[in-house]
Parts: structure tokens; C-alpha cells; sequence
């Protein structure tokens, strides 16, 4: 099959109706549409409503032009005219087979050779009931490919996961399931591989020999919103750390695959999460901090705290924030602390990477405020993208001063276009086939049980001093004094900007 025939497929969207879908799935389609990466395609929207495919088309021709701006409505018109409607009920046969009617029936119209995607866009319970049906009543049996692409969380727990897998796995191989962790379809995580393996100055110094520590922190502004419900059996070690952040992790840590094969790259990513030091019971202290958002005041905007947020405890021990250091006993980087930091409410919308050069052996300049800065190397992952190196440089003038410089690049000043949207990467990747920006069951297993223990350990010592940091900060302070007692301080994301001219 070559490439175009490759996308050539009838995608089936399971909660059609949902947040996902409308702000995300329908806008991200449309994308690929008018680039000509989908030409051949049908889309079934899925979903528990009662909805006419007139309606259905409606919807999805306004959320693509509520995100997309300068749509032209002919062209909208015509992409809509590929998707129809099926009100469902998951756990009910019947209604299996009905899609399977429609479905094969636009296969046949649309010549699209069998090649079926499943987009699961709803609630996780539903995942492995519907994978289950799927094969159960025909819909996986086509001629062409068959792919499952299902959204986070996979699982609440290890053992959870394992359930999960084993339910998908009965419908699909491992090689068809297509994990989404949308930090990995994001521009400038990708380009982390690239920044290593592409520059002969860093993969160098890449180890515990030049590296101090290296900080990766994801803050959100937004409160936990209508997502209480959820929010509140997950927290943001689940809900962030055992896939996200811990992914990010792994790409800064990996050694170089000898391709750029997904299997290639996942089975030096499963090394390092092989290598991540376990922190079990009383350690946990010593390694991971815990948060919870109280009231604050942001842009003169009063904000709740997280317990007076809809659906949620009064009384709840959900952490909103988490810290932690990582650490990765192999060669490369043993001793070295890979401090990661996530939360809600915080001061700034922000992910970046700091990755801190260790210092010169001495100071030869004249430097009487202070010391020489060391060498940062920070990515930023959003909302700039971009890269910034921090040197020293002589002062201007009649002195021996060394001061600090940096060197920006930064992805839309340079490349004036504006980088693809995570989704829109990833759609397109499952329909060719590249499975590498997505999550291998090992990489979700081997997260899971270093999750696992810090979220058991918690849930047996509830936080007695929640709320714990207002909303609008940077956490709490025992996040500071996380690093702190290793001699080391968070570097102010809100300072470490990509200037560019
Ligand atoms: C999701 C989490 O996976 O990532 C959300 O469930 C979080 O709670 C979101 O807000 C953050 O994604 P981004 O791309 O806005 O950083």
C-alpha cells in the first residue's frame, strides 16, 4: 500500500458529540483535508444522542469554522459532506451491526480498499467493551487495515491497564493500537530527538559528566474546569506525570536508536523507564512533593479553590500539583536529577525544558555581583516554541567581565508558518502507519508501576496541609526545597523567554 492509499479510510469516531471531537478531532481533520493528505475518506461520528446526519454535518462544519479562521464554506461543505452520523448504544449488538452497515456500505462508496480507523474519544470505561464488540460483530473483519487509536488514560493503575490491555488486545495486535499521548505530537518534543542526535556540541555532553540537572516543567493557568468528576479519581500524578511528563523524560534521556524506526525509538525509551529509580513507601517523601490549589487572585480575577470547584470533595486529597525528582541509574546518567513539575492554576501557561551544564572548573572573570551563570540549554515546548542557549560573553567596554548572552531560535520567527496542531500530526501518523509518537503498551506498563507506588504511598498518608499554594503561584514551597537541599532552584520559566529579532 503506498501512502495515498495508505489514507485512504473510513475513520469511525466514538463521542462524536464530545469536547474532544468538536474542539480537537473535526478541526484537525479538516486540516489535513485542505492540505490533500485526505482525499479518500468517510467518517462515522458515534455517539449516545439522537442526531440527524444534517445536524451532525452542522456540528462539524461550526466547530471546524469556530477553530479555523478564513474557512472557505464551499470547501467546508464538501468535507462535511464525508461524515454521517450513527446514534449508539455500546454495550448493545444490535447496534454494532448497524454500523457495520453503514460502514461498509461508505467503503464501498468511497472505494476505501477495507483500511478502518477506530478513534476512541469518550469515556475510558467504555474502551475495552467497545474494542470487544468491534471484533464481536464484524467491524474489525475488513480487507484492508485495521487501527485502534484510544485517548489517555489508558487505565487508573497498573493492574487496571493490564485489564484494559488484554480486552483491546483480544480485537487488535499491539502493532494496530495507536495510544495517544498528544505531549508527543507536539512540534518541539519531537524536536528534542533532533536537538540531540542532530548536534554534534550537545550529544556530547549529553550525560553525567556535563549535566547537573536537567528540569521539565508543564504549568498550567486553568483550574480543574467541568472535569471534576474525573479529575478527582485521577490527580496530576496520573493525570499528567505517567505520561506526559515521564514521556518528555524519556526522549531527554534515551541513547541515540540506531534508526528512526518506532521500534527503534520505543525500545530505547522502554531502557530508560527500565532505569527509572523505583521510590517506594517512606522514600516517596524524599523524592516527590504534592499540591493542591487554594483560592488566589489572577489579573484581578478572584479564582476558587480546587475544593470549591463543581464535583468536587469539600474535603478532597486530590493533588493538583505535582513535583518529583527522577532518577535514571545507568551510565549516562547516574547522578543526575531529572527535577519534573506539573500543576493547575499556576502563574503561566508554560512547558519547558531546562537542561543545566555543570560549572567551570574556576571562574577566571571579574564578576564581583556574582558568579558566572552556568550554561542552560532550555526547549520550549509552549506556548513559544523554540530553543535558547545561555552562555557568558565579555561585558561591553574597558573590563574582564563575563556576562550572560543567549541565542534564540524560534520555530514560527524563523519558519513563519504555525506548526501543526499535536492532533493533527497524530491523525495523520495513524493513517500512515507511523506508530512512533505514540505509546507502546511497555513504555504504559513500566510508567504505571513507577506511578503506581508513589500514588499507594500517598493514598496511605492523606495531605494534612492542603490547600497548599494559591492559585496564580508557582506551586508549593516544598517544591522549591525539593531542590533546594540539592543546591540547586527552579529557574524562572517566567524569565527564560525566546527572544528572537
Ligand atoms: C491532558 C490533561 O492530558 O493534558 C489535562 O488531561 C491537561 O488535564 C492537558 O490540561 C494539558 O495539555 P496541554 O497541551 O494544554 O499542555
Amino acid at each position: 500500500m503506498n501512502q495515498n492509499q495508505q489514507s485512504n479510510a473510513l475513520i469511525m469516531i466514538f463521542g462524536a458529540t464530545g469536547d474532544l471531537a468538536n474542539r480537537k478531532l473535526f478541526p484537525s481533520l479538516y486540516r489535513l483535508y485542505q492540505k490533500g493528505k485526505l482525499t479518500r475518506f468517510a467518517v462515522v461520528g458515534v455517539g449516545r444522542r439522537t442526531l440527524t446526519n444534517e445536524q451532525f454535518i452542522q456540528n462539524v462544519q461550526n466547530s471546524v469554522a469556530e477553530s479555523i479562521a478564513n474557512t472557505e464554506a464551499s470547501d467546508l461543505e464538501t468535507f462535511a459532506s464525508h461524515f454521517c452520523y450513527h446514534s449508539h448504544d455500546v454495550t448493545d449488538s444490535s447496534s454494532y451491526i448497524a454500523l457495520k452497515n453503514i460502514a461498509d456500505d461508505l467503503d464501498a462508496k468511497y472505494e476505501l480498499g477495507g483500511n478502518r480507523v477506530f478513534y476512541l474519544a469518550m469515556a475510558p470505561e467504555f474502551f475495552g467493551p467497545i474494542a470487544i464488540h468491534l471484533k464481536q460483530d464484524g467491524l474489525t473483519d475488513v480487507a484492508g487495515y485495521k487501527r485502534l487509536i484510544i485517548e489517555k488514560p489508558f487505565g487508573h493503575d497498573l493492574t487496571s491497564a493490564q485489564e484494559l490491555n488484554n480486552q483491546i488486545r483480544t480485537a487488535f495486535s499491539e502493532n494496530e493500537v495507536y495510544r495517544i499521548d498528544h505531549y508527543l505530537g507536539k512540534a518541539m518534543v519531537q524536536n528534542i530527538e533532533t536537538i540531540r542526535f542532530s548536534n554534534a556540541i550537545f550529544e556530547n555532553l549529553w550525560n553525567n559528566r556535563y549535566i547537573s540537572n536537567i528540569q521539565v516543567t508543564s504549568s498550567e493557568t486553568l483550574g480543574v474546569e467541568e472535569r471534576g468528576r474525573y479529575y478527582e479519581t485521577s490527580g496530576a500524578l496520573r493525570d499528567m506525570v505517567q505520561n506526559h511528563m515521564l514521556q518528555m523524560v524519556a526522549l531527554l534521556a534515551m541513547e541515540p536508536p540506531i534508526r528512526l524506526t518506532p521500534d527503534e525509538i520505543r525500545s530505547e525509551k522502554v531502557k530508560v523507564f527500565r532505569a527509572m529509580r523505583s521510590i517506594v513507601g517512606d522514600e516517596v517523601n524524599d523524592y516527590f512533593v504534592r499540591g493542591q490549589y487554594g483560592k488566589g487572585t489572577v489579573n484581578d480575577v478572584e479564582l476558587p479553590s480546587y475544593r470549591e470547584e463543581p464535583m468536587v470533595n469539600p474535603e478532597s486529597n486530590t493533588e493538583t500539583f505535582v513535583a518529583g525528582k527522577v532518577m535514571i541509574d545507568n551510565f549516562r546518567w547516574a547522578g543526575v536529577p531529572f527535577y519534573i513539575r506539573t500543576g493547575k492554576r499556576m502563574e503561566e501557561k508554560s512547558t519547558k525544558i531546562v537542561v543545566q551544564f555543570k560549572d567551570i572548573p574556576m571562574n577566571l572573570y571579574d564578576n564581583p555581583e556574582k558568579e558566572l551563570t552556568p550554561n542552560l540549554l532550555v526547549i520550549h515546548i509552549q506556548p513559544e516554541e523554540g530553543i535558547t542557549l545561555h552562555l557568558n560573553a565579555k561585558k561591553a567596554g574597558q573590563n574582564m567581565e563575563a556576562t550572560p548572552i543567549k541565542l534564540s531560535y524560534a520555530n514560527t520567527g524563523i519558519a513563519s508558518i504555525n506548526t501543526p496542531e499535536a492532533y493533527e500530526k497524530l491523525i495523520d501518523d495513524s493513517l500512515n502507519g507511523d506508530a512512533t509518537n505514540f505509546t507502546h503498551w511497555d513504555e504504559v506498563s513500566l510508567s504505571w508501576s513507577f506511578v503506581d507506588e508513589i500514588s499507594q504511598a500517598w493514598s496511605q498518608t492523606p495531605a494534612t496541609n492542603y490547600p497548599n499554594y494559591a492559585s496564580g503561584s508557582m506551586g508549593p514551597k516544598e517544591a522549591d526545597d525539593l531542590l533546594e537541599k540539592d543546591g540547586f532552584f527552579w529557574w524562572p520559566v517566567n524569565q527564560l523567554a525566546v527572544d528572537v529579532c
